[in-house]
């Protein structure tokens, strides 16, 4: 079976799976408070689709499939899908990036099925600017799935949101997590991808930013090495348990080695984050294709694929600034 490389030689081994647009937040920065149309219930790849997809795709050198939405544990079933994933033949990881308010009482069956690590959005330690920011009173909710990861031993991740004037006195709060807890817990530079067609100039808390920040704080944080196709750079304060990320979102410094293809919960296929999109699967498979059909379709997608995100953005069809939500790409 022919495996899926680009036409700049990357192999493709990681697919983002976008289950749902649907989320019971509202974060500023992934869409508006109000006006949102969700996709229609039968617009959306159902659990018998995207199977069949991932098993094609597992046989075309696809190992790891992280589940993102909206926020994955709104869609019914979700359950049942996940633990037919996990047996897909070729699939070595299933991991799952969630913002935790509904994952708790399923930490337990998460960790018997097997998924590999959790990603959990968490974007200020202090309850009101969490409210500020997801603009819902859950704080409680995350943090008793923090600690059930953590219980459970499930391998994670805090993914937070680095926003100007909205939490960057939680940088240090958070960074001190990792004091006692293995986790790690990653700075992201914000992308304009909040529903209302954001376009910075120039970003404030890029990077270099954060990490002058935490280096001020903490002048001994060292480097450690990152795991290949990282989308963090990481770092350890000496004597922590677990270590600092920061991914460069924005300023997309990690494309050379990007690995991953997205596949959004109408199921269009994404080769880079910032593209608008190359072909509509759950159409081609609706008109009945083989399967033989849709590997084709898979690999002139990736003949034709932009080297980094920045080609990526400069030749999308409906133009800037991007005007798309977060949640209806999965991130
Ligand atoms: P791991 O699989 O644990 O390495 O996680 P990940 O970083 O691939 O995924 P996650 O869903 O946790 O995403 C964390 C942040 O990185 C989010 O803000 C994503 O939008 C961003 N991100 C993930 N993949 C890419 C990518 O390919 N390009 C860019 N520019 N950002 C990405
Ligand atoms: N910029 C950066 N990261 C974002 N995410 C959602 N919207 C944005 C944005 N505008 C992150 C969430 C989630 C991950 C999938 O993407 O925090 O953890
Ligand atoms: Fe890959 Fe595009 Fe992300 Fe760069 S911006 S790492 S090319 S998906």
């Amino acid at each position: 079976m022919p495996k899926l490389y680009d036409n700049h030689g990357r192999l493709i081994n990681y697919v983002r799976l976008a289950v749902t647009d649907r989320c019971n937040l509202r974060c500023f920065y992934c869409m508006p408070e109000e006006g949102i149309k969700y996709v229609a219930r039968d617009a959306l790849l159902s659990y018998e689709e995207m199977l069949r997809l991932m098993q094609l795709l597992a046989g075309m050198g696809i190992e790891k499939v992280r589940i993102t939405g909206g926020e994955p544990f709104v869609r019914r079933d979700m359950i049942h899908f996940l633990r037919d994933l996990c047996a897909t033949e070729g699939i070595k990881k299933v991991n799952i990036t969630t913002n935790g308010t509904l994952t708790e009482a399923l930490v337990p069956e998460l960790k018997a099925m097997g998924i590999n690590s959790i990603n959990l959005s968490l974007d200020a330690l202090d309850r009101d600017r969490f409210l500020a920011i997801t603009r819902r009173d859950a704080y409680d909710k995350v943090m008793q799935t923090y600690e059930a990861l953590l219980d459970h031993g499930i391998p994670t991740k805090i993914n937070a949101v680095v926003m100007d004037g909205k939490n960057t006195q939680d940088i240090i709060p958070m960074a001190m997590l990792t004091k006692n807890d293995p986790v790690s817990v990653r700075f992201i530079e914000e992308m304009p991808f909040n529903g209302e067609g954001a376009h910075y100039e120039k970003l404030a808390w890029n990077h270099r930013a954060i990490l002058n920040h935490l280096r001020a704080h903490f002048p001994d944080i060292e480097k450690v090495p990152d795991p290949p196709h990282s989308t963090s750079y990481n770092y350890r304060i000496p004597g922590h348990k677990g270590t600092v990320g920061i991914i460069a979102a924005y300023s997309r410094t990690f494309c050379g080695t990007c690995n991953r293809i997205r596949i959004t919960p109408k199921g269009m296929l994404k080769t880079c984050l910032y593209d608008d999109g190359v072909f509509n699967i759950r159409d081609i498979m609706r008109e009945g294709a083989s399967d033989a059909q849709l590997r084709d379709t898979f690999l002139n997608a990736l003949g034709n694929r932009a080297k980094d995100g920045w080609e990526a953005e400069q030749n999308r069809t409906f133009g800037l600034p991007v005007q798309e939500s977060m949640s209806t790409i999965g991130g």
